[in-house]
């Protein structure tokens, strides 16, 4: 089966959002994946809602949002609101994490959870069976363009046995430094969508860097 790409905006030339999103929009892309970061989460700060709510209106596609925010249950609600198909919060920034996945659930939208790369796996394990997809990271989140990190392949196939011991529907996303070296691999591995950015807004051709994530 193939993989889904879930496009990330970040690394998208914004001077051009627009057209950017258009060629996303018409590519075989599945997702456009939005990084929010708020500088205290992570030592970055890129967009917020004015952003998100313009790409909702330049795609039909689903919009798959990635919470790099400190007390995400703050603002869920208005993530909801602009138009987010998935909600993706991470498990290192609140202790609040059932209750954000029942309000997102309470919309109909798909609820997930990102995991950085020294968090433990097995701290998945109360939330697994109740979330739509697992976001595992790749790099340490903050920016686009960083290098995978190779430990990243042994967490994935830890995930991936989890989901399969607790009989867990969570799709596994993996998210950071995904190219055309590794994506093979962490298929092979499970990862059900490919996060990548940098691999596709610096190439010169967006449709054929995401024809061969997912092949
Ligand atoms: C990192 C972000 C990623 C990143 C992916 O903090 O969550 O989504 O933008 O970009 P690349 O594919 O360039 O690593
Ligand atoms: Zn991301």
């Amino acid at each position: 089966m193939s993989v889904k790409v879930s496009t990330s905006i970040l690394a998208a030339d914004f001077a051009n959002l627009s057209l950017e999103c258009s060629k996303i929009d018409k590519s075989n892309a599945d997702w456009f994946h939005l990084d929010v970061m708020d500088g205290l989460f992570v030592p970055n700060i890129s967009f917020g809602m004015p952003v998100v709510k313009t790409i909702r209106q330049l795609t039909k596609k689903p919009l798959d949002v990635h919470l790099m925010i400190v007390e995400p249950e703050k603002y869920v609600t208005e993530f909801i609101n602009l138009g987010s198909n998935i909600i993706t919060v991470h498990i290192e920034a609140t202790n609040n994490l059932n209750q954000i996945i029942n309000k997102i659930h309470e919309s109909s939208l798909k609820a997930g959870i990102a995991i950085n790369p020294e968090t433990p796996i097995s701290d998945l394990k109360e939330y697994i069976e109740k979330v739509d997809l697992i976001c595992l990271m790749g790099v340490n989140p903050g920016f686009a363009g960083q290098k995978f990190i190779e430990s990243t392949t042994d967490r994935l196939k830890e995930l991936k046995q989890l989901i399969i011991s607790y009989g867990s529907n969570a799709l596994i996303e993996v998210d950071g430094g995904v190219n055309k070296d590794n994506f093979q691999n962490l298929k092979s591995n499970g990862a059900d969508v490919l996060v990548a950015g940098s691999y596709i807004f610096n190439s010169n051709d967006y449709d054929t860097a995401i024809n061969t994530l997912k092949l």
